[in-house]
């Protein structure tokens, strides 16, 4: 669980920290690498240094690492630790380098680091500095509630070491921010990892209630019940909830920052706790991970965390539909057509097609409240994931000033996401013979496609960014040195990001 690190920020000398673990992360490409390096250790160390970078050839490849076992009472280890090419580095370059420094210090028995901010001429301080800080509390988390033994091997703390006296204040606040961020992508870590026998589309509220009281007085929480979503017309979305025992929960989430601006941001999250597939059931294996299917809904619940934190200057409305797909004597069958909250009538014609049925309402419920930009999360369609495998997002808009400005803030967030085409073509696929449109295409392939396109048939023209998250959303092998299995957070990183260039 989030049992975050204490980072500070310090100027001093690297030698003179009193951490298990000190590092000193180093740039390649210099002519004399191994002596230029040896002239940055203390006197004691430079021999043993030598030799060792020499013996193993030491160029300081991206996360190339060498350990010196220091002999003496205050440190343990000294950590040298490669950056590739000053030219090529960026920040996810830091990112995977603290990611395996933290690693590395684990493997070690080390509670403590201390670490020289790597800066090439092109980059700034405090960046670097943030995204150290994300990636290293990414780097330590686990989720251990379930275990016997837990806590055992996280880390206590990090110094970031800071050379100029100048950079001091810059670098504090980028460390704090950095946590604040960190701490939000934990959150949904957590709500993604967490059981979906506990995780609830009831407990999702709970969630949410303990993260807006937290958040303080900007915050407000709505949640709707069945009836008064029904109230509202939202036929598609309450039809999947039929199948469940567990009672459907519709939540708004608002923050409204001190000074009003004009810009209102909405961000909405698929919150399908457990995927069964319903009555078009999933095969076991399929189904053995679909506790993740409410990764979305997590995202926006880790974004509002952070938002608590940061107060940025837009307004932010956050919508789950969150809901169980499962089977029963009750569930919706393939066949059947409902009627969502826009008017739209929608043929089912597979139950496992659940998250564009929630999606429709929420989207219209969101657009009610007239955005400036919309937002949606949804671990959607496994196409997408066939597309662009499991690190990637799928980005699809009808919007191209805010499809550059999600995929700017992706970039500079470390998420990976790519833009794919909502094709006018492949509209006819959605088509119903029945009903205004049908859940399922009548092609087998541009599944990720089509699914947008029956989303876009919700947002009425609004600025609008549907991102399939379905891959990165959950890892099922680590993703990178940061991000270990379960619950990534994915998502969260990029609307902080996002939010602050509204
Ligand atoms: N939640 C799944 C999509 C999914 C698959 C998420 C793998 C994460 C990993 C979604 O509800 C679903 O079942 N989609 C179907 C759509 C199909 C029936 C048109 C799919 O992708 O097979
Ligand atoms: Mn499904
Ligand atoms: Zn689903």
């Amino acid at each position: 669980m989030n049992n975050a690190m204490n980072i500070l920020g310090q100027k001093m000398n690297l030698f003179a920290a009193s951490a298990n673990v000190l590092v000193l992360p180093v740039f390649a490409g210099e002519a004399n690498l191994a002596e230029s390096v040896a002239e940055r250790l203390p006197e004691s160390l430079r021999k043993t240094a030598l030799r060792l970078m020499k013996a193993h050839d030491f160029s300081a490849k991206p996360n190339e690492m060498m350990t010196i076992d220091v002999h003496d009472a205050a440190h343990h280890h000294v950590v040298i630790v490669g950056l590739g090419s000053a030219a090529d580095a960026t920040l996810e370059t830091a990112r995977e380098m603290i990611g395996a420094v933290v690693a590395c210090a684990r493997r070690l028995g080390a509670r403590s680091i201390a670490v020289e901010i790597p800066v090439s001429d092109e980059g700034d301080v405090a960046d670097v500095a943030e995204a150290m800080v994300v990636a290293a509390q990414l780097a330590d988390y686990a989720f251990d509630t379930y275990k016997e033994k837990n806590g055992a091997k996280r880390m206590k703390e990090m110094t970031l070491v800071i050379k100029e006296g100048r950079d001091v204040l810059r670098v504090r606040r980028a460390v704090e921010r950095g946590c604040a961020i960190a701490g939000g992508v934990a959150v949904a870590r957590d709500l993604v990892n967490m059981p979906a026998q506990v995780m609830t589309p009831s407990a999702l509220a709970e969630a949410a209630e303990r993260i807006v009281k937290e958040a303080g007085k900007n915050f407000s929480l709505k949640v709707l019940d069945r009836a008064e979503c029904e109230a509202l017309g939202m036929g598609s979305y309450v039809a999947v909830g039929n199948g469940s025992d567990e009672p459907l929960k519709f939540l708004h989430l608002t923050y409204m920052p001190e000074r009003s601006t004009r810009k209102r941001l909405a961000v909405i999250g698929k919150g399908v706790t457990f995927d069964s597939g319903g009555l078009s059931l999933k095969p076991g294996d399929g189904m053995m991970t679909m506790k993740c299917d409410m990764a979305g809904a997590a995202a926006v619940l880790g974004f509002f965390t952070v938002l608590g934190q940061l107060q940025p200057r837009c307004e932010v409305h956050g919508i789950v539909a969150a809901v169980e797909n499962m089977p029963s004597g009750k569930a919706i069958r393939p066949g059947d057509v409902v009627k969502a909250s826009n008017g739209k009538t929608i043929e089912i014609l597979n139950t496992d097609a659940e998250g564009r049925l929630t999606l429709a309402d929420a989207l219209t419920y969101a657009k009610k409240l007239e955005p400036t930009a919309m937002v949606d999360l949804a671990t959607l369609t496994g196409a997408c994931v066939v597309a662009l495998g499991e690190e990637i997002t799928g980005l699809m808009s009808n919007n191209n000033d805010l499809a550059q400005a999600v995929l700017d803030s992706a970039e500079d967030a470390g998420e990976k996401m790519w833009r794919m085409p909502l094709e006018k073509r492949y509209r006819s696929l959605i088509e119903s013979e029945i009903a205004d449109l049908r859940n399922i295409p009548t092609s087998r392939y541009g599944g990720s496609l089509t699914a947008g396109l029956f989303l876009e048939e919700f947002v009425d023209g609004l600025p609008w960014v549907h991102l399939d998250i379905a891959g990165p959303a959950f890892a099922e092998k680590p993703m990178g040195s940061y991000l270990g299995k379960g619950g990534t957070g994915h998502g969260v990183r990029t609307l902080v990001e996002l939010v602050e260039r509204m």
